[in-house]
């Protein structure tokens, strides 16, 4: 018997706040859909990926050839449908998966088949209620207190038999599961045991717990750099890995991109590596012009080399000009690029007529970064 699995992938992450969908999220050393695909693929003869629109091709970029991405939609109920459409012509059963449940094992899609192949048509994984809860009217007056026995907080990878998936869905309704759909059409929904680990992924604090399943959580440090430049004219302006063309460039051994080189300092303060003077500078002649892309790239494989991994970086941008914000995601784009896809936030502010660079002499930026040790790394 042959199962697809498609992972619901094109959510925007509004609750986790990050400026990039929550699925490309760095959770250890995979994104969430890297960590979401590991797990379906040994099950799975087709793995479908629902991606958010304009961001496709990063998708099929990190989990390679053999898997089809299709754009989602606008609930994910449509996402879901979307990839459907997409299950091939042979497939007995589909799992449909939250790639938000990125640490779902392997073994409970093992389990869900194992359901589905002994005759249930729909199976989905959930673990018993915690808090008592509540049903409480639009004024926010208690209606009911359900039995906590009676209740179980639902889970992904759910399984169903592919022609009763496909005919829950026709009725084009939204549900935040597909177990919901089915059982609408009075069709008998098996939940069997799911797992702690596969949480919904839904905040930075559930990451947190995510990682400590990583067996990483204690491993964490993290850096500061500042980096500054004076303007001069006749040079192109690089910032933030992007060039600014009708901007004034600054002086510097390199490019002179003050928050790729921010970043570099604040990498190499976490991890203890010496700083960006004393590996890329003046006295490293092969490194004059290189470009902020290029350092960052050079301090990633420093820090790799050293068994480090990158949990985020952040950089702020001090300066009079020029105006960041219109070009903010392509810069976020290529510094993160840089890094290895690594999660990155990119502010700017002036100061206000006041010291650094508020003369409106030049550029100014400060970063700063976590990273944590690779368990896995052997030295
Ligand atoms: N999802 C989807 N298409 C949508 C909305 C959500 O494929 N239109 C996916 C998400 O990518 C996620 C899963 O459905 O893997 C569960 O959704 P949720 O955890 O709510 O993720 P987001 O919608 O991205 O988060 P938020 O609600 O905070 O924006
Ligand atoms: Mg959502």
């Amino acid at each position: 018997m042959k199962c697809a699995a498609i992972i619901a992938a094109a959510g925007s992450g509004e609750r986790f706040g990050a400026q990039i969908p929550k699925a490309l999220i760095q959770l250890g050393d995979r994104t969430l859909i890297e960590h979401a695909v590991g797990a379906l693929a040994p099950v799975a003869t087709q793995i479908i990926i629902t991606a958010p629109a304009g961001y496709e091709d990063q998708i099929r970029a990190l989990v390679g050839n053999g898997i089809d991405v299709v754009t989602g939609g606008a609930t994910r109920s449509e996402s879901v449908r979307n990839g459907l459409a997409l299950v091939a012509s042979d497939i007995d059963y589909v799992l449909v998966h939250d790639a938000a449940r990125a640490l779902a094992t392997t073994r409970l899609a093992q389990e869900v088949l194992a359901q589905l192949e002994s005759g249930e048509k729909a199976v989905i994984p959930g673990l018993e209620q915690i808090d008592t809860v509540k049903v409480v009217d639009a004024s926010g007056y208690v209606v009911a207190t359900p039995d906590r026995k009676e209740l179980r907080r639902v889970q992904t990878p759910q399984g169903f038999s592919r022609q009763l998936l496909v005919d829950a869905h026709a009725s084009h309704s939204d549900a935040t599961d597909d177990g919901a759909l089915v059982e609408s059409m009075g069709v008998k929904v098996k939940v069997i045991q799911g797992e702690e680990r596969a949480l919904k992924i839904t905040t930075s604090a559930d990451l947190s717990i995510a990682l400590s399943y990583l067996g990483r959580a204690s491993e964490f440090r993290s850096g500061v750099g500042v980096d500054a430049h004076t303007f001069v004219q006749g040079k192109p302006l690089w910032l933030a890995g992007i060039e600014w063309p009708d901007e004034i460039g600054v002086e510097g051994h390199s490019d002179g991109d003050v928050a790729a080189h921010a970043i570099c300092d604040a990498l190499f303060a976490a991890s203890g590596l010496s700083d960006l003077g004393i590996n890329f500078g003046v006295n490293r002649p092969e490194y004059a012009g290189a470009s902020g892309a290029q350092l960052l790239k050079e301090t990633l494989a420093m820090i790799t080399k050293a068994g480090y991994i990158i949990s985020h970086v952040s950089v702020q941008v001090i300066a009079n000009r020029p105006k960041l914000g219109p070009r903010r995601i392509e810069a976020i784009a290529a510094l993160s690029n840089a890094l290895g896809g690594a999660s990155v936030s990119l502010l700017a502010t002036t100061t206000d007529g006041m010291g650094l660079t508020g003369e409106g002499k030049g550029i100014a930026a400060i970063a700063s970064a976590a990273i944590f040790k690779d368990s896995t790394h052997s030295r």
